[in-house]
């Protein structure tokens, strides 16, 4: 039996666009193959007067969004509109009338999800959000479905496709460039590879990245989706603001050639991990090894590896945006909604657990150290290192030419070390006279 569900939409930007326009190619085929007939009655935009080229019947759009919530014909809500004001009413709104909300937005449930999920099971009714993290990628079936029987111990994601682009064409010019200077017998120079903001503009072009792309660049994205696997993954009850977050704003080619003489490649990696009962959080720039799945996801993609008690390692793969993979994602709430059940989630309360402090996180390191070319700077670098027990693993000074004349840098590969010691280190060396710039600091991972 078809069973209707009408549908209250709220933005009809990339995300709500694409909705719409996926409901017109593949709504009878939806309904044909899950029996769930889906209709958009109602729209809400900011700016109604602008023509969108949707086939939605005159009168449908509106400017009062609130309007839309109330309106009886609609069933259920999917907010599409993005921030957490006004969209937080709204959803709070909707649920409140006893309507399923569907939305993408992870920003909203990042940091009010836990009180809407709440009001969600005190109605019982569903609020669905496989599209807020990592668009099309099914990453909250598997974790609350596939994995319900599992435990998981870690999980490690590239949860932004605007960083991984930027990051993978980096990657591939310093292999150009590597390659030509092997093929002329001498080491790679820092100025050769691509810069980051050369990097961003591509991506730019090729519309992977946002006009203002500081919350992609800055990890505050990625660590948005993070709260919401963190949930999903562990119960654990986290905010943004608890995560460690660094971007890859501070990444040079010089750190892209680096990785590759290592046999591994810079990726913006967001690491969940529960060590005996704490929570280790953090998203940043990471060298991962060359040969590790996360490594070979490149371009715009997005991928996410959980390791759990039973299965292992099991890797999810796709694309993490655009608004149609996005929408692809909606609908699939959207039929869920509209099955028997009325697709609503058991909703247990999220629990506070422990985080691991940032200055015990445990890791190898690369740091790489920009200083004059004069005697003694060397010694002074790997004894504040050694005063905090780091132990070093490799070290090359790179860009050597003439005695004196220009800073040089100094690269280091540390053995597994605890963050404090290394934090405390690099704040000593970054103030000693000889030192030309901040030091550049990136953890290996696996
Ligand atoms: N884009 C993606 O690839 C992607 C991927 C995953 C998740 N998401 C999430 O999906 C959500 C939507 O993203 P998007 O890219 O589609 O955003 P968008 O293009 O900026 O669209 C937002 C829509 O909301 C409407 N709107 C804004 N304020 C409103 C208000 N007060 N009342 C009524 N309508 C209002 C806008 O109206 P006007 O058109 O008149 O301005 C617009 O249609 C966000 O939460 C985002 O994080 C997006």
């Amino acid at each position: 039996m078809t069973r209707s569900l009408s549908i209250g939409l709220l933005g009809l930007g990339n995300v709500g666009s694409a909705l719409v326009r996926l409901l017109e190619e593949r709504g009878a085929e939806i309904e044909r193959l899950h029996g769930v007939r889906l209709s958009v009655v109602r729209a809400a935009v900011r700016d109604v007067g602008r023509s969108r080229g949707l086939g939605l019947a005159a009168g449908v759009v509106v400017a009062d969004a609130r309007a839309v919530v109330r309106d009886p014909a609609v069933q259920v809500v999917v907010e599409l509109v993005g921030g957490v004001d006004p969209s937080g009413t709204l959803v709070a709104d909707a649920l409140e009338l006893g309507k399923p909300v569907v939305t993408a937005n992870k920003l909203l449930l990042a940091e009010r999800g836990e009180a809407l999920f709440a009001l969600a099971a005190q109605k019982g009714v569903a609020l669905r959000f496989e599209g807020a993290v990592c668009g099309g990628m099914p990453i909250v079936r598997l974790l609350r479905e596939a994995l319900a029987s599992d435990s998981v111990v870690s999980l490690h994601g590239i949860l932004n496709g605007t960083t991984n682009y930027i990051l993978t064409r980096m990657t591939e010019e310093a292999g150009s460039a590597g390659r030509r200077a092997e093929a002329e017998g001498r080491s790679i120079r820092s100025t050769e590879g691509l810069a980051l903001a050369p990097a961003l503009k591509e991506a730019q072009a090729k519309g992977y990245a946002e006009a203002d792309p500081s919350l992609d660049l800055g990890g505050g994205d990625a660590a948005q989706k993070l709260c919401l696997l963190a949930r999903l993954a562990f119960g654990a009850r986290v905010r943004p603001a608890d995560i460690l977050t660094e971007g890859i704003e501070r990444l040079t080619p010089a750190d892209l050639a680096a990785a590759r003489e290592l046999n591994s490649v810079v990726k913006l990696l967001a690491v969940a991990r529960l060590t005996r009962g704490r929570l280790d959080l953090r998203v940043h720039p990471a060298m991962i090894p060359r040969q590790s799945p996360l490594a070979a996801v490149s371009g715009p993609f997005n991928a996410v590896e959980i390791q759990s008690d039973s299965l292992g390692s099991t890797l999810l793969s796709g694309q993490g945006a655009g608004g149609t993979c996005t929408a692809t994602a909606v609908v699939a709430d959207l039929i869920d909604v509209g099955r028997p059940g009325g697709g609503a989630l058991d909703f247990v309360p999220g629990r506070d657990i422990p985080a691991v402090p940032r200055a015990e996180i445990e890791s190898s390191y690369y740091l790489r150290f920009t200083v004059d070319d004069a005697p003694g700077v060397l010694a002074a670098i790997t004894a504040s290192l050694g005063r905090r027990g780091i132990s070093i693993a490799a070290l090359h000074q790179r860009d050597r030419q003439q005695e004196g004349k220009d800073p040089v840098a100094v690269v280091i590969l540390t053995h597994r070390a605890q963050e404090g010691g290394v934090q405390q280190a690099v704040a000593e060396i970054d103030a000693f006279p000889t030192t030309r710039g901040r030091t550049q600091l990136i953890r290996f991972e696996g």
